[in-house]
């Protein structure tokens, strides 16, 4: 009775292709997923369950299918004078990012990423049909402006990603690249904010560029600086014409009355839930400074998480810290790792067991 895909009338597109699987295991120190290890804070936590309570009395109706008080919280949140009407959002910004895909990519069609980039990125845009064509960085891992607009227009995508900064490097992205990238392509420009409010504080966010450019789009996520990545709530800002473009793709009432809940009551106490941010990004450049006195190489990171290069075997290492219980993230690129920055406490636990293993080149 145990089929194998190739047996099924699968789409010939998805032949082949692999899930997205981080590795799931209850190691004591998990820094895998750039999740926020901190619990969210206990406050917080309660009033958030008196919401959800509120809102299982009404659970056997259907919920507001506009989340209409949930998108005023999220503009209310991005500030930079939007409203409502600029507001989307799903379940995590990954169901965000395929309403897009779903609306603006598609069979015959493009997207396209400056590799390496978030991973989900060409899984999410095969997933409704279209091709996934991979951009190249420069040193480091950074983009240039000129670069970044003649490989867009040499592409002609329909849809570019830019991880703004990027995962898995961390990488900083100049609003001048972004602007660059918008003027090169008639596409939708989807501006991936999921890591900003671990980048420095007076740093311009791509919503500064949103008037005037209705084919610009800004995601973000509760999953990171929130701590809210088991709730699963990722939102996007734009121009209401993409708004509208949106709704012709989701289910209705994708967002249960639940999480509506739990969300809006998150984003009442914003400032409390973002108060680790400051604590998270002490221990990023902690990790930074240690790792380079280990011998490997970090790169700047204006995020939750370091990548580390001068690993002789990227295997082996992150063997021998699952081994002694910590889980980091092996992304595929030869000779590096990734961590998450975690609790103080968490951070020292990676940072002992690496320094334990002596294999920096
Ligand atoms: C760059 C980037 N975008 C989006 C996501 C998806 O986050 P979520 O679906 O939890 O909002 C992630 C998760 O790691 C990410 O790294």
């Amino acid at each position: 009775m145990n089929a194998r895909l190739e047996d099924l009338p699968i789409r010939d597109d998805l032949r082949g292709l692999v899930p997205y699987g981080a590795p799931q295991v209850a190691l004591p120190v998990a820094l895998n997923v750039n999740e926020n290890t901190h619990p969210v804070p206990q406050e917080v936590a309660d009033d958030i369950m008196d919401a959800v309570a509120q809102a299982l009395h009404e659970v056997n109706r259907y919920p507001d299918r506009e989340f209409t008080e949930l998108r005023d919280g999220f503009a209310t949140y991005l500030g930079h004078g939007l409203t409502r009407e600029n507001i989307w959002a799903g379940n995590g910004s990954n169901e965000v990012l395929q309403h897009l895909l779903q609306a603006f990519g598609g069979p015959g069609r493009t997207a396209f990423g400056f590799a390496p980039t978030y991973s989900m990125y060409p899984l999410i845009s095969r997933g409704t049909g279209a091709e996934w064509v991979a951009g190249t960085r420069g040193h480091a891992f950074t983009i240039d402006p000129q670069d970044a607009a003649s490989q867009v227009s040499d592409a002609a995508p329909d849809v570019v990603f830019l991880c703004a900064p990027n995962n898995p490097t961390g990488t900083p992205m100049g609003i001048d690249v972004i602007e660059a990238v918008y003027d090169a392509t008639d596409g939708i420009v989807i501006v991936d904010e999921a890591y900003h409010e671990f980048a420095p504080r007076e740093e311009r966010s791509a919503l500064t560029l949103l008037p005037g450019r209705e084919r610009l789009v800004v995601s973000r996520t509760m999953s990171k600086a929130f701590a809210f990545a088991g709730a699963r709530v990722g939102y996007l800002a734009a121009d209401p014409a993409v708004i509208d473009a949106l709704r012709l793709v989701r289910l209705p009432y994708h967002l249960s009355a639940l999480t509506q809940a739990a969300a809006t009551a998150a984003l009442r106490h914003a400032p409390t839930m973002l108060r680790m941010v400051d604590d998270i990004v002490g221990q990023r450049d902690r990790i930074s400074a240690t790792l380079e006195a280990l011998g490997y190489e970090p790169y700047e990171s204006w995020t939750n998480f370091v990548l580390f290069g001068g690993v002789k075997d990227a295997r082996t290492t992150w063997q021998a810290l699952y081994d002694q219980g910590v889980l980091i993230r092996d992304v595929g690129i030869p000779g590096h790792l990734r961590v998450t920055a975690g609790t103080e406490d968490e951070t020292s636990a990676f940072l002992d067991a690496l320094a334990s293993l002596d294999s920096a080149s």
